[in-house]
């Protein structure tokens, strides 16, 4: 392999780095080249490319620490520094690509290196392998990338807050086994959303503090016998702290498989929302329309509009799941330290990523741009005597036991059922043969309004609840939106 000055640059495999053999890390012991069958299966570029950007702010951290133990002359820190930004332009410009024989991002940088510098290049692996590097660099990526993530779920609560501050007042039925059960404000229903959103945020950011440790200085899996820095290697990096056991630093993937854990449950969280937004839609409901812009048709229905985006956030929780058993069943049973295994972390983590990164703004536009038709809810708002439970309640009131309350209740609902009435249609007469205490007062409760502003306890629908509720979880979202973006 020649650089760019035209000399020979060393190459540890047997090949010749001119595009003609692969440049390998350890091509030392062997005889030959790998068979292509290994080659194939061993390689991991495809991948982990996305990782150069992180690899290669690991390689300057690297580089100032070896500087510093005296390994690499200011003239080579220099020398180094700024290839090592060269080579990052090239690969934001697309000049520089990984190559069909570059195993894995490592491989690749390490030739972008060497292409560059010469001999000089292979003075940045001392003391360093790729099982440390590849566990800083997976952190890295993630830890920026959880970030991403936690702003368009701000977004989507965003959307959620903005449509509960404008049906704050709308009166809808409220299910359990998805039958009406008590009426509640559409409002208390949306942020209902945006808190389980919040519990995600929650998650990630305590995730965060434990994927704040640096691997990097653990080397293959016992640390280095030169004089390395692990520490200012983390500061560098923006972690914490440098990781006190380097076996446990190359070979658990616990950050991994939780994060793996918190997207999961967030795809779940999408899910349900996702769910809801189908049956809001569906005709049988018609709560809601979903704009053109959000909305897909059918290559054969001509009227069909279809909720595609509510149905794909369900969908895709799914493969949601599936990444974290993926993750897990690799993990179970690996001794320590690096198993080859593990190189299989990084696609499911990878998916996770992309599937959130895709799922969160549609879903959020869709949330953002949905029509409400507030006077169909409040139309069936009391269907199925959903104010029965606020009647045996004003029976408490009045002193009858709870217990006879529900009885009475029961069968004032069966007379109606019996007779074809709802309860407000009763007669003075007819709520007397059903019980001497079905006075004509009781149809006070028995107005929609009052019964919800009737649930004012801390947590409850009534409107001017909501409304705090609304109130603080716009500080909540605004905090963990600054957090995502680095305030
Ligand atoms: N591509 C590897 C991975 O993703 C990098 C570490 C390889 N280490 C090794 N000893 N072969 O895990």
């Amino acid at each position: 392999m020649r650089n760019k000055e035209g000399e020979n640059v060393a190459d540890e495999g047997r090949g010749d780095n001119t595009g003609r053999a692969p440049m390998r890390l350890w091509g030392g012991r062997f005889e030959g080249g790998p068979a292509d069958a290994l080659a194939r299966l061993s390689v991991s570029v495809q991948f982990d490319w996305r990782l150069a950007p992180y690899d290669l702010m690991a390689s300057r951290a690297h580089a100032r620490v070896l500087h510093k133990a005296g390994l690499l002359s200011a003239d080579e820190l220099g020398q180094m520094l700024s290839a090592l930004d060269d080579l990052e332009q090239s690969c934001k410009a697309g000049d520089f690509r990984p190559a069909v024989a570059d195993e894995d991002v490592h491989t690749a940088l390490e030739r972008g290196l060497l292409e560059r510098l010469g001999t000089l290049g292979g003075k940045l692996r001392a003391g360093r392998s790729r099982n440390d590097q590849i566990a800083t660099d997976l952190r890295l990526y993630l830890r920026d990338h959880v970030r991403l993530i936690v702003s368009r779920v701000a977004e989507l609560q965003t959307a959620l807050m903005a449509q509960a501050e404008a049906n704050v007042t709308t009166v809808a039925p409220g299910f359990t086994h998805l039958q009406h059960a008590q009426p509640i404000i559409f409002g208390h229903q949306l942020l209902a959303h945006v808190h389980a959103f919040a519990r995600d945020v929650d998650r990630l950011r305590d995730w965060d503090k434990r994927a704040a440790v640096s691997p990097l200085g653990s080397g293959a899996l016992a640390g280095s016998s030169l004089p390395l820095d692990p520490e200012a290697v983390a500061t560098e990096l923006g972690f914490d702290s440098a990781a006190p056991n380097s076996m446990d630093a190359v070979a658990d993937r616990d950050f991994a498989a939780e994060f793996l854990f918190d997207a999961a449950l967030l795809g779940v969280h999408l899910s349900r929302l996702g769910e809801e937004v189908v049956l809001w839609a569906s005709q049988e409901f018609r709560w809601i329309e979903i704009d053109d812009t959000y909305a897909t048709g059918s290559s054969i229905m001509p009227q069909k509009k279809n909720p595609d985006v509510a149905e794909l956030a369900r969908g895709k929780s799914g493969r949601l799941i599936g990444d974290l058993m993926s993750l897990l069943t690799t993990l179970k049973g690996l001794p320590l330290t690096y198993n080859r295994d593990l190189q299989e972390d990084k696609e499911p983590v990878f998916d996770a990523v992309d599937t959130l990164l895709l799922v969160l703004p549609a879903v959020a536009g869709m949330i953002a741009t949905l029509r409400v038709n507030a006077s169909r809810m409040a139309a069936v708002a009391t269907d199925g005597f959903a104010l029965a439970t606020d009647l045996a309640e004003l029976l408490v009131r009045k002193g009858v036991a709870f217990r006879d309350a529900h009885e009475i209740v029961g069968q004032l609902v069966v007379f109606c059922q019996v007779n074809d009435k709802d309860l407000g249609d009763l007669s003075d007469a007819e709520l007397a043969t059903v019980s001497e205490h079905l006075t004509p007062d009781v149809r006070g409760v028995l107005d929609v309004e009052g019964a919800l502003a009737a649930r004012r306890a801390y947590g409850g629908t009534a409107p001017e609840r909501v409304r705090e509720q609304l109130g603080a979880l716009r500080t909540k979202v605004d905090e963990q939106a600054g957090w995502a973006a680095g305030a």
